[in-house]
């Protein structure tokens, strides 16, 4: 007799609870310890007790594994499904503030996403990052400092962004010059930076994969306000990741990764020359290199 989960009804059986959970247990446990059996245990027991907890039938699993079917055969070299579903997770984010706690004061990390290009042009300050010169002009300067002030000469700033319809040059080679709106630059003597650019976008996560497809059955948002992203590198310093995102997007509170932090909102505010376009301040304060987090030292 099944009851309303396709389940047998409790007293249909002799119940033997969990008896595949604690024989894997016992397997693992005999196994040598390693990080991976660690976390293989842990991932597994929990996946059994979310089974039980939330009556999981085996058409449930069977819709499961077509889904991540579904991922796997929507990622390509050009299209990552898997980091998508990270992302939409929210579990990128969620990682990211685990593993790089930033101390009070230094500006937070956040995921630096699919489009990053290690190879964009080195460009003098003050050069200006649109190749097509389509947007509402922006001009952009800020400062690195390290906590406590003092300016960091020499930093290397990384900079890219989204166009004025929320496109990176790198989705849409066809219909955006090479290395739009990208570009790395040095800061000056006093830690200062610069350069014109153009209002980005906010877009929305890919709508036509599985990933898309989830969030959209569910009502969730795909949205991602707009931002420009940073990544920046100084000897003796963490390297920093990070966004910075325009206030005053509608979608400010409803990032689909989870990306915004209170630190990270900026005023795109209006030049005094209307023709001018919008002006952002930018500082970005980063964190010495702390002993044991030297895998995120940059060679500026
Ligand atoms: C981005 O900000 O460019 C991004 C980050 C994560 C997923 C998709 C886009
Ligand atoms: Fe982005």
């Amino acid at each position: 007799m099944e009851g309303q989960h396709g389940r047998p009804q409790a007293g249909a059986s002799p119940a033997q609870p969990r008896r595949v959970s604690a024989e894997f247990a016992d397997r693992l446990g005999r196994v040598a310890p390693s990080r991976l059996s660690e976390t293989l245990g842990t991932l597994v027991l929990t996946l059994h007790q979310l089974s039980d907890d939330l009556n999981l039938t085996p058409a449930e699993l069977r819709a499961a594994i077509e889904f991540l079917t579904e991922v796997g055969h929507a990622a390509d070299p050009r299209r990552q499904e898997w980091v998508l579903l990270a992302d939409a997770l929210g579990l990128s984010s969620l990682l990211d503030d685990l593993s790089c706690p930033r101390p009070s004061g230094a500006t937070p990390n956040t995921v630096a996403g699919p489009f990053y290009r290690a190879d964009a042009p080195d460009l003098p300050l003050g050069a200006d990052l649109s190749r097509d010169g389509k947007g509402v002009p922006l001009a952009v300067r800020g400062q690195i400092t390290a906590l406590g002030g003092a300016p960091l000469s020499a930093a290397l700033v990384e900079v890219w962004q989204a166009n004025a319809e929320g496109k990176y040059e790198n989705q849409e080679p066809d219909r955006q010059p090479e290395h739009n709106l990208r570009g790395r630059f040095r800061t000056d003597s006093q830690g200062r930076f610069g350069f014109r650019s153009v209002m980005p976008r906010g877009y929305a996560l890919p709508s036509d994969g599985p990933v898309g497809r989830l969030m959209q059955a569910l009502g969730l948002c795909l949205e991602r306000p707009a931002h420009l992203h940073f990544r920046v590198s100084a000897k003796g310093h963490e390297t920093l990741v990070t966004h910075i995102f325009d206030r005053a997007d509608a979608a400010i509170g409803r990032d689909a990764i989870f990306g915004v932090k209170p630190e990270l909102l900026a005023d795109f505010l209006p030049a005094p020359n209307p023709a001018a376009g919008r002006l952002l301040d930018v500082n970005l304060v980063l964190c010495p290199l702390r002993q044991s987090g030297s895998e995120t030292e940059e060679t500026t």
